[in-house]
């Protein structure tokens, strides 16, 4: 963890070009990053749906604030410790979209019910019991939401029967309170053409919203029935009865999103990083590598006007070689390329900045202490990601 002294550090770059920030550092683009989290809000508002951002990919409280101020109805996490962070950051609805398990996590939860409206996903009798016990112990009451699994192979409970057995369970104990439904349809987000997609995730959905119908005939209210990502973001809020999206990527968006049609958010991520050697003709390498940029979904990007492409990544290294000069700029990233890449101007040579696109933008601001908050290349803000790491 960063100390306070190297927090104070990069926060003297603030009002400076981002050619003064030490690298590798993560960036987002302000301009790009409210145009994205707009463009989700007059979906949703459009489709008289709600968001619940899901903020395993920013962990970042000023962010959760910017989405909160523009509509969203609250912040979904994955973790207790994601929870914590922005709790203390200032949100006051947290949907935990997974299962906690355990006295230590429960009784954090519980805490957290005392201060927020905290909801939690689960999926089993057992766990329920455990939340409801330790939560009347101490006056707490932690809202669930039973999860339901609607093809992904995950969690969430396997059939309708138990949806209700669960919603009415909760309804009888004391310390809980029954808040709705919840599903995620994570085996259709990168569905590559949008009319597979959205016949796979209607069938998702048509599980989840029979799930929905068959709590309302036990006579329990689910005032949340929630799902959706990046991917089905507009498949999801189309379907009447699904009363709010999860989705979290679309306000930076990736490498993976560049063939997947219909998701036409655009790239706001990048890191910077510097070209440290250059040793020949055609090789570059510069100084970001896969701590600084996860590699599980395959190698990052490069901004296309800088004419270079990816060849390897190692630990601290990425190496570059000459990119095709034909190369298209996918749509999502014409804005970062640009504002940056298309102005760097001239060949590059050591010490020049470059900007790197994710190939997953989740787990590498997982790597990072900061985010640098940029508008038109001058940094506005330092951010600290207070939720990074804190996955348990
Ligand atoms: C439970 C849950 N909800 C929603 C999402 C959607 O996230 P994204 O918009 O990044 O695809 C995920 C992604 O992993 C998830 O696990």
């Amino acid at each position: 963890m960063f100390s306070e002294a190297e927090i104070q550090k990069t926060r003297e770059t603030i009002g400076k070009s981002i050619l003064e920030i030490e690298t590798p550092a993560l960036l987002v683009d302000l301009d790009i990053l409210n145009e994205n989290i707009d463009k989700m809000n007059m979906f949703v508002t459009q489709h008289g749906v709600g968001i619940r951002p899901h903020a395993k990919t920013h962990k970042t409280p000023e962010i959760a604030r910017l989405q909160m101020e523009r509509g969203a109805l609250g912040i979904t996490c994955a973790k207790v410790g994601e929870a914590e962070a922005l709790a203390e950051g200032g949100i006051t609805d947290i949907l935990i979209a997974n299962q906690v398990i355990g006295t230590g996590k429960i009784d954090r939860v519980v805490a957290l019910s005392k201060k927020i409206d905290v909801k939690v996903a689960v999926d089993s009798a057992g766990n329920l019991k455990d939340i409801s016990r330790r939560s009347a112990l101490v006056g707490g009451n932690v809202g669930i939401v039973v999860e339901v699994e609607v093809g992904n192979n995950r969690s969430g409970v396997r059939s309708i029967e138990e949806v209700v057995e669960l919603a009415r369970l909760t309804a009888n104990l004391p310390g809980v309170s029954f808040r709705g439904i919840m599903g995620y349809e994570g085996h259709c987000v990168f569905v590559k053409s949008l009319e597979d997609r959205t016949g796979q995730a209607n069938k998702a959905y048509d599980v989840l919203l029979s799930a929905r119908d068959a709590v309302m005939r036990a006579g329990l209210a689910p005032e949340i029935v929630s799902t959706g990502g990046t991917g089905t973001y507009l498949l999801a809020g189309r379907r009447q009865g699904i009363t709010d999206i999860q989705a979290g990527s679309y306000i930076f968006m990736d490498t993976r999103y560049k063939d997947i049609e219909g998701v036409d958010f655009k790239q706001s991520l990048a890191v910077l990083s510097t070209i440290v050697s250059h040793p020949e003709k055609d090789l570059y390498v510069c100084d970001a590598g896969l701590k600084s940029m996860t590699g599980e979904f395959g190698l990052v990007g490069i901004l296309p006007s800088y004419g270079l492409r990816v060849l390897s990544m190692s630990e601290e290294h990425i190496r570059l070689g000459p990119g095709d000069a034909m190369a298209e700029v996918p749509p999502g990233w014409a804005d970062l390329d640009n504002k940056y890449a298309k102005r760097a101007g001239g060949p590059l040579g050591v010490g020049d900045k470059i900007l790197l696109i994710p190939s997953h933008c989740c787990t590498t601001v997982n790597l990072h202490e900061v985010m640098y908050a940029v508008k038109d290349g001058l940094v506005q803000d330092v951010w600290r990601i207070t939720g990074r790491g804190r996955f348990a």
